[in-house]
C-alpha cells in the first residue's frame, strides 16, 4: 500500500470525545472550512453550507435544547438514536463532549444530493483536522433534531433557511485524550472482479 501523508492522515483519524477548553485558532478554523468547501458536490451545485458555533453560551444553550429533547423521546431498541437518548440521560451530558467548536453542514431539504454533499464536506473536515493535529468527531444530534423548532431557532441565528436541514455536524478542538487504536475492519467489505 502507498502511504503518503494524506493516506496516513486518513488511516490515523479517530473520533475524539474529550477536548481541552482552549479554542482552535482562526487559521485552523479557516483551513477546515476551506477544505469543506473544496469537497465535491453533485453537479458542482455547491449548495451545502457550513455553519460554525464557537460562542460558549450558544453551545451550552444548544446542548440543553438537545439534551432535553432527547430525554423526552422514547428509547426504541434497534434505532440509531437509542444510544444517543440513553447518553442524554447521563449526568453532565454534553452532546459534543465540551468541544469548543461545532461545524454543521446544512443543505436544501428536498435536494436528493444534500446528505451526500454535506457528508463529503464533513469528511474533509475530519481528515483536515487530523492533518492539523486537532481532535474531531461527527455529531449526529443536530441532524436527528433538525426539525425541532428550538434547534432551528439557534441555527436560524447563523442563517439556517426554512428550506434547509442540518445533515451532519462535526465537533472540533484540541484532543484531551489519546485516541485508541482503530477497531479491526470487518471482512468482506471490498469486492473485486
Ligand atoms: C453518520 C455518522 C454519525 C455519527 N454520530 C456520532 C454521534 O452522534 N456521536 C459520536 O460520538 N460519534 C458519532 N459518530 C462517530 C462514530 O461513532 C465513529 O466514527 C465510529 O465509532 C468509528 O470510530 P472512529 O471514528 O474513531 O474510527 C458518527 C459517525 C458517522 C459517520
Amino acid at each position: 500500500m502507498i502511504e503518503n501523508q494524506t493516506v496516513k492522515d486518513i488511516l490515523s483519524r479517530r473520533s475524539i470525545r474529550a477536548y481541552e477548553p482552549k479554542q482552535i485558532t482562526e487559521e485552523e478554523l479557516e483551513t477546515l472550512l476551506t477544505c469543506a468547501l473544496y469537497a465535491p458536490t453533485g453537479g458542482n451545485l455547491q449548495n451545502s453550507r457550513f455553519l460554525v458555533i464557537q460562542d460558549p453560551e450558544v453551545l451550552e444553550e444548544l446542548n440543553l435544547v438537545i439534551r432535553d429533547e432527547l430525554r423526552s423521546r422514547p428509547v426504541v431498541e434497534g434505532e440509531m438514536m437509542a444510544k444517543g437518548i440513553r447518553r442524554a440521560m447521563t449526568e453532565n451530558y454534553h452532546f459534543i463532549f465540551h468541544a469548543p467548536t461545532l461545524i454543521s453542514a446544512v443543505a436544501p431539504r428536498k435536494h436528493s444530493n444534500s446528505m451526500a454533499n454535506c457528508a463529503v464536506g464533513l469528511e474533509n473536515i475530519l481528515i483536515a483536522a487530523e492533518a492539523l493535529g486537532l481532535g474531531a468527531c461527527w455529531s449526529n444530534q443536530p441532524h436527528w433534531l433538525t426539525e425541532v423548532p428550538a434547534v432551528r431557532e439557534i441555527f436560524g441565528r447563523l442563517g439556517l433557511r426554512e428550506d434547509e436541514d442540518i445533515f451532519g455536524s462535526v465537533s472540533v478542538g484540541y484532543a484531551a485524550v489519546r485516541p485508541k487504536k482503530a477497531a479491526a475492519r470487518k471482512e468482506g467489505r471490498t469486492v473485486r472482479l
